[in-house]
């Protein structure tokens, strides 16, 4: 990368245990693959850094400690920007992006971040990039990690914006000097005009990426930077050592539409299954709170289901019908979603000891099987992608596949499929010339599971009814993963229970739900 493009930004920490501190130290080692340089330094260390002069964009990671206090590393910044006397336009020349760490189990979840986040926004400061807020308690990671992923973009955006405003302001400063006997009033307001407008045009998102695309930083950033769809040295130049492909072994056959699905109590191999009413829902957390629980009290009167607080029982639940359905558009199947499926083992399978997979009846339609038989959220094993390597034509697309379930792409397995819980709608997604047949996906999805609770009742205070408190499972949206989802039965139950919840300052006691039909 050209040395004139190594551009320096502040990068501020302030840790009380550490964590920010090595969250900041690997932004500024991240940095240089960027081709930027960050100037990092602790908060607390004042004369080091002036914000009040600071030019260059700003990025600060600042965690919490005691009841949502600042660490003490910042207390000292915190007071000086907390002074009334300060204007509000005191900060208006700062931008920033700040990254907030803390703990969700603390009442004041990121407080230190916040309070820092709202008095620079006060003092006219601006965000170049959005505020991340990371939970310890569920693992930093979640959040910083694809906070950094996507700092440098926002960097970069910054910086062109304002080399195109400083090129701008060259043109009209040196308009003025070369020509100075055309320079009257009129013409200095017709190039501040210009300016006024050029500033508006590179702020419009098209203009910018092509701006961005034509000096190559994005090109640059994709050249560098590896993704579920694109790889990087040395995987892309290695020769892949890649597992064998599984023989078919498993063969579907379309009947035709008379008939009806199974019982899905059939679906559980142990003990009974009961449909049952809820007859309440009670969101426990605030409609800020950064996990949503909500309790549920289920009917079991009718039931010979019985049970002691604290014992698990399992929900079966369906697949999201958005998802079932995407799934058959994709796979060209949506004509036949309302079909009766008949799954056998292939005739002359070369796979050992092949059995037909229990968990699909062996006669229901195909939406059935979908939605209440296969996973199909199931994070993609390495054999699955070997498979659907076959089922793809696109040679780029192919190679990639190849390299995810390879030997050298393990750690790219890792990161952009296991731990960015890829499912196989993401990857039908960022690999469109993928098709696999319906059998392909019978054999390798795993069995839907029915999902394990605790009873938080007791029969002998509320007999004849289970209530269960859970939290709604939540996976964000992420280059990978271009929409955010709710967990499979969390949100299921979520969607399920949604006209009976009363957000209103529900609690425990409170007597609020109405008996409903919903079931489950
Ligand atoms: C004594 C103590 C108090 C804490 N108080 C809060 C709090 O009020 N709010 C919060 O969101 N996190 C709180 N946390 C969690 C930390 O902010 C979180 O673990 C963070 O990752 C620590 O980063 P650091 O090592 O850079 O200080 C607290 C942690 C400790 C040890």
């Amino acid at each position: 990368m050209c040395c004139d493009l190594k551009r320096r930004f502040l990068l501020l920490y302030a840790t009380q245990k550490g964590q920010a501190k090595a969250i900041a130290e690997e932004i500024q080692q991240q940095a240089g693959a960027h081709g930027l340089e960050a100037d990092m330094h602790c908060l607390s260390e004042m004369d080091k850094y002036n914000l009040e002069t600071e030019k260059d964009p700003v990025v600060i990671v600042i965690s919490t400690t005691g009841t949502g206090d600042p660490p003490d590393t910042a207390r000292k910044f915190v007071k000086k920007i907390q002074d009334k006397n300060l204007p509000p336009d005191h900060f208006a020349h700062l931008q920033y992006g700040l990254l907030g760490l803390g703990d969700s189990e603390y009442t004041f979840f990121c407080n230190g971040g916040k309070t820092v986040d709202r008095r620079l926004q006060e003092l006219g400061a601006r965000h170049f990039y959005d505020t991340g807020l990371a939970d310890d308690c569920v693992g930093l990671e979640l959040v910083v990690d694809p906070w950094i992923d996507g700092l440098w973009l926002a960097l970069k955006e910054t910086f062109l914006l304002q080399k195109d405003m400083n090129s701008d302001v060259n043109a009209v400063s040196s308009s003025l000097s070369t020509a100075p006997h055309i320079v009257n009033e009129l013409n200095l307001s017709s190039e501040v005009q210009n300016l006024k407008l050029e500033d508006e045009a590179v702020r419009s998102s098209d203009v910018l990426t092509q701006k961005l695309v034509d000096i190559n930083l994005v090109a640059s950033t994709r050249d560098t930077e590896p993704s579920l769809v694109h790889s990087v040295p040395p995987v892309s130049q290695s020769a892949l050592n890649i597992p064998t492909l599984p023989p078919e072994c498993i063969e579907v056959e379309f009947q035709d539409n008379h008939g009806e699905n199974p019982h899905l109590s059939s679906l559980i191999s142990e003990g009974a299954a009961f449909e049952v009413p809820v007859t309440k829902a009670v969101q426990l957390t605030r409609e800020d709170a950064i996990k949503t629980a909500l309790l549920l009290e289920l009917d079991i009167a009718d039931t010979v289901f019985d049970y002691q607080p604290g014992d698990a029982f399992c929900v079966i639940c369906p697949n999201n019908v958005n998802e079932v359905e995407e799934l058959l558009h994709i796979l060209g199947l949506s004509e036949k979603a309302e079909c009766f499926v008949c799954v056998k083992v292939k005739q002359g399978t070369k796979k050992k000891g092949a059995t037909r997979p229990q968990h699909i009846p062996e006669r229901s339609t195909l939406k059935f099987i979908l939605t209440w038989c296969l996973e199909i959220r199931a994070i993609p094993k390495k054999a699955f992608l070997r498979a659907l390597v076959e089922c793809t034509s696109n040679v780029g697309e192919k190679r990639r596949l190849q390299e995810l379930c390879s030997k050298q792409g393990a750690s790219d397995y890792t990161r952009f499929i296991r731990d960015s819980h890829v499912c196989l709608l993401d990857l039908l997604h960022a690999f469109p010339s993928c098709k696999p047949s319906l059998n392909l996906l019978i054999e390798h999805l795993p069995k839907l599971q029915a999902r394990s609770y605790s009873v938080s009742s007791s029969s002998l205070y509320q007999p004849g009814k289970l209530c269960f408190v859970f939290n709604i499972v939540e996976f964000p949206a992420c280059p990978a993963r271009p929409v955010s989802r709710k967990g499979v039965c969390t949100g299921w139950l979520t969607e399920l229970v949604a006209p009976l919840l009363n957000p209103s300052k529900n609690t425990l006691d409170t007597k609020g739900g109405s008996p409903s039909t919903e079931k489950v």
